[in-house]
């Protein structure tokens, strides 16, 4: 079983040995692959509606692995103990969603845990939230999955308020990686901006913090492509 680049990337930050939780599982891919993989012993699959937690429970049964993945009923982390998670995963929800499901899960306030993010839209509120919630976003890295851009953020609880610049609202780290996924990512975010930005009237606060950052990463993309050719054919 081979998991597509988006969900290999959240994969990639799962600790070794560590309790995971998959929140969203619908078909329990991920949970399946840290499995196979021996990167965990066992695992959760969560899901709010039961078509997809069947749809879990019926691939987890065809890999002989129900005795290792246990499947449960809930809106994100309401069920799940933190004494079983200490990884989790949120991935292919949108950034308010994920935001409410971080929300109610107060315990998720401890360092020990980690929460793997992906967001499908609006990653720029989730960042948002992170630093102003005393998240810190240990590492984020992207992807390109069916010649779409993603982000992944590796989060932990510090309790520090950090100050987030229109640059990190909308790249985060990405905004320093070279590599052609992430110049990749920051080209998409642009061409969003481009597009926002006519519905804005010239002179206004929002029209010009949004030309800034326009400019902004035109430049980053336009330096990257120099230093790296690769990423120039990803452009
Ligand atoms: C697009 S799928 C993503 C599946 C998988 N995580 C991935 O990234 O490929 C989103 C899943 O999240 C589930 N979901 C939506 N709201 C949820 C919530 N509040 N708690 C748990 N799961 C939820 C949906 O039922 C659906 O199965």
């Amino acid at each position: 079983m081979k998991l597509d680049e988006r969900l290999a990337l959240c994969a990639l930050f799962v600790r070794r040995g560590k309790k995971t939780v998959d929140v969203g599982t619908d078909h329990a891919y991920l949970p399946i692959w840290l499995v196979k993989q021996g990167i965990t012993d066992s695992s959760i699959a969560s899901d709010v509606r039961v078509g997809p937690l069947e749809n879990a429970e019926k691939n987890i049964a065809e890999n002989g692995l129900s005795d290792r993945i246990h499947t449960i009923l809930s809106d994100g982390l309401e069920k799940i103990s933190p004494d079983d998670a200490d990884d989790i995963v949120i991935a292919g929800m949108g950034a308010e969603l994920m935001i409410k499901i971080i929300e109610s899960a107060p315990w998720l306030k401890n360092n020990e845990k980690r929460l793997i993010l992906q967001p499908m839209t609006r990653a720029e509120e989730l960042r948002e939230y992170l630093c102003t919630a005393g998240f810190c976003i240990m590492e984020e890295k992207a992807c390109i999955s069916c010649k779409k851009s993603y982000s992944v953020m590796l989060c932990c609880y510090d309790g520090i308020i950090r100050e987030c610049t229109d640059i990190y609202r909308y790249a985060g780290d990405l905004s320093n990686d070279k590599s052609s996924e992430a110049l990749r990512y920051i080209y998409v975010v642009n061409e969003k901006l481009k597009k926002k930005i006519k519905g804005y009237e010239k002179g206004t606060e929002e029209y010009e913090k949004t030309a800034a950052l326009i400019d902004r990463f035109g430049e980053i993309i336009l330096k990257g492509g120099e230093k790296d050719d690769n990423s120039k054919g990803d452009i």
